[in-house]
């Protein structure tokens, strides 16, 4: 057997055409979506993921502002940009690139970014309104795994869904958007005792540790959907996941490949987010 890949390139593109529909509505009515991105320091996977970022924006025709700060950039000075942009009328989204430097407290600029324009929906009221099944901005990542899903048909009510990774931007989050699927919801994490245990019981496993090929063929029940989050390079300084694609492929149903599978999501579904927020004016 060889699973059925889930290509978030083709899957992002389809919902990127069906976005520039709305995005020419926007202009039309005198609206060019914006988002601005902060970036703080010299973190080279930070410049790479804010460079496509931006990339993207203007290959939809949206306008996009990034803003690029030396690490000695102090929390103040951080957080009076922040609310410049909040009071900024051409920008509908701010995006602060993490991770920021240690000095800089995460929870305060994540607080101080307007509830309106979190296009990552990482503001405190945005995840509580995330818990609650209200309508608001999903953070970027999750929010594309449950579009992988959708578009792949792939039922989640009733399943058992294994979440490994808790972190504030992956895994805590994508949990919460199974369980609003009715999915039987299990996090692990790396204090988690028997892990292979548990991951044998899923029928949706969604990885995101950060650690190259973690996830052998061994972890995975034979006609599981697996999602690999992770963006790792191997020994030859190549892209792979988190799952060990080559033996994985033999035993799952469904199973995103890396590069080409979760990341285009997360970009795609900040577009998303972004051209929301500029709706939003219209209401
Ligand atoms: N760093 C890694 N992933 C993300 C993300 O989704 N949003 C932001 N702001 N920073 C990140």
């Amino acid at each position: 057997m060889s699973s059925i890949l889930i290509s978030g390139k083709e899957i992002g593109q389809a919902i990127r055409s069906e976005l520039s529909i709305r995005i020419d509505r926007l202009k039309n009515r005198g609206i060019t979506p914006g988002l601005a991105v902060i970036l703080v320091g010299e973190n080279s996977a930070s410049k790479t993921y804010v460079a496509n970022k931006q990339k993207t924006c203007e290959a939809l025709g949206m306008h996009s502002r990034l803003l690029s700060f030396e690490s000695e950039l102090t929390e103040r000075e951080l957080i009076q940009a922040i609310h410049s942009l909040n009071n900024d009328p051409e920008i509908h989204g701010i995006l602060v690139q993490l991770p920021l430097p240690n000095h800089i407290t995460e929870t305060e600029v994540l607080a101080a970014i307007s509830p309106a324009k979190d296009v990552d929906g990482f503001h405190p009221i945005n995840i509580g309104k995330m818990m609650l099944g209200q309508d608001t901005f999903l953070p970027c990542t999750p929010f594309g795994v449950m579009k992988l899903l959708e578009h792949s048909h792939i039922e989640i009510s009733g399943k058992h869904a294994v979440v490994i990774g808790r972190s504030h931007i992956v895994g805590k989050p994508m949990g919460q958007l199974l369980l609003q699927k009715d999915a039987t919801v299990t996090y692990a994490h790396s204090k988690t005792a028997n892990l292979k245990e548990i991951t044998l019981q899923a029928d949706i496993l969604v990885v995101a540790v950060g650690r190259t090929k973690m996830i052998t063929s061994d972890y995975v029940k034979t006609g599981a959907v697996v999602i690999d989050v992770g963006m790792n390079r191997d020994e030859n300084n190549r892209l792979c996941g988190d799952v060990d694609f080559d033996s994985v492929k033999e035993k799952a149903a469904y199973l995103t490949p890396v590069p080409g599978g979760v990341g285009p999501m997360t970009i795609t579904m900040l577009m998303v987010n972004t051209v929301k927020s500029a709706e939003n004016e219209l209401l």
